[in-house]
């Protein structure tokens, strides 16, 4: 099967500007952590890809551990670009990021200028790419000096083999450092990629006010909780869902009664807003005005065409945030 992208395809995305740089994201972007491994269908995963390039997702992004096995999404990937995708490299924005263990040995995981390079010259032999557009630092290292980490960042586009840098998972005030080091090197950070969802707030505690003054972009991932933030899990854990699969991060402990009735009272407020939870959860996260994008998972190409259909609604009315502060305290 041949495939030829959507004419339609920007039409009805929004696209926001990363922090103060030159680059617009969409509001929607698509992770491939889950469901694009080598145990995953690859006729599922390029299903996928097409759907969310034909509504306006130029965003997918990577590490290099995401499989099973780890570097095998990245694999994936690379196969759909070169099969469907080449004409359009210029249309996409691709990341990838090193940080937690890939290979044996001191060198495989963490922050040195070591592992950093040599990883991303492993991600793009498994892309097939010359350069990504985003690589980032995917967790703070407590024991590297950030002035390598950062300055690794900095060679590293220099080089060519990235167009910008980001980072991942770092608390407000090492954030800041890193934005002030890649500054005054000459390249300016372009954005940071924290958890954020109705149920992990920590980013509202300083590090979205610490991105703002540093004029870095926030691209949030698990906002729908890994799927928590959806009604699938009402009724048991179903066996296709991330909690049923043995490879899923998201484990069924994680599916607690507590969680299970703030997900009841979520969705009856998202259904006097018109929406799915998924679709609210969405549109909150969206409502700060220094979020740049909602990065999503998927296991299906109509979990994404439900995300897009968020764009429909942003509006919130104050009553409607505070019914979700007396829900989330509760
Ligand atoms: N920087 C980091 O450290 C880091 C860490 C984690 C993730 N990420 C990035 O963020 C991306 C997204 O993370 P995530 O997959 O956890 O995001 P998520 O959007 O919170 O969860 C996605 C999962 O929720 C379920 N789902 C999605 N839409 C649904 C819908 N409409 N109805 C019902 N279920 C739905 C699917 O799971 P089922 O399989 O159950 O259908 C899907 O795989 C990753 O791919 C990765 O790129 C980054």
């Amino acid at each position: 099967m041949n495939y030829t992208p959507a004419s339609s395809r920007y039409e009805t995305m929004r696209y926001h500007r990363c922090g103060r740089s030159g680059l617009k994201l969409p509001a929607i972007s698509l992770g491939l952590w889950h469901n694009f491994g080598g145990v995953d269908a690859l006729e599922n995963g390029r299903a996928m890809i097409h759907r969310a390039f034909d509504l306006g997702i130029t965003h997918f992004d990577l590490a290099n551990n995401y499989g099973p096995p780890p570097g095998s999404a990245e694999e994936t990937f690379g196969r759909i670009l070169r099969k469907d995708l080449a004409a359009h490299r210029d249309e996409l924005i691709i990341s990838s990021k090193a940080g937690y263990l890939m290979w044996p040995g001191p060198y495989g995981e963490w922050g040195s200028r070591k592992y950093l390079v040599a990883s991303l010259d492993q991600s793009l032999k498994r892309l097939g790419l010359d350069y990504v557009d985003i690589f980032y630092h995917h967790r703070p290292d407590p024991e590297t000096p950030l002035e390598e980490t950062m300055g690794a960042l900095d060679a590293i586009v220099r080089s060519g083999k990235a167009l910008y840098a980001g980072i991942s998972n770092y608390p407000a005030e090492p954030a800041r450092a890193a934005a002030q080091l890649l500054r005054q090197l000459g390249t300016p950070g372009l954005i940071h990629q924290p958890s954020y969802s109705l149920f992990n707030r920590w980013v509202e505690d300083g590090l979205l006010d610490a991105l703002a003054d540093e004029g870095l972009g926030c691209i949030a991932f698990s906002p729908l909780a890994q799927g928590l933030l959806t009604d699938k899990y009402l009724r048991g854990i179903p066996e296709n869902s991330r909690a049923g699969k043995p490879h899923g991060f998201l484990r069924p402990e994680h599916v607690t009664n507590e969680k299970l009735a703030q997900v009841k009272q979520l969705q009856s407020l998202a259904e006097t807003r018109g929406q799915s939870l998924a679709q609210m959860a969405l549109a909150w996260v969206l409502r700060h005005p220094g979020m740049t994008s909602a990065l999503i998972g998927a296991s299906r190409p109509s979990q994404i065409e439900d995300a897009v259909k968020a764009l429909k609604n942003l509006a919130w009315r104050p009553d409607e945030l505070q019914q979700i502060e007396t829900i989330l305290k509760g």
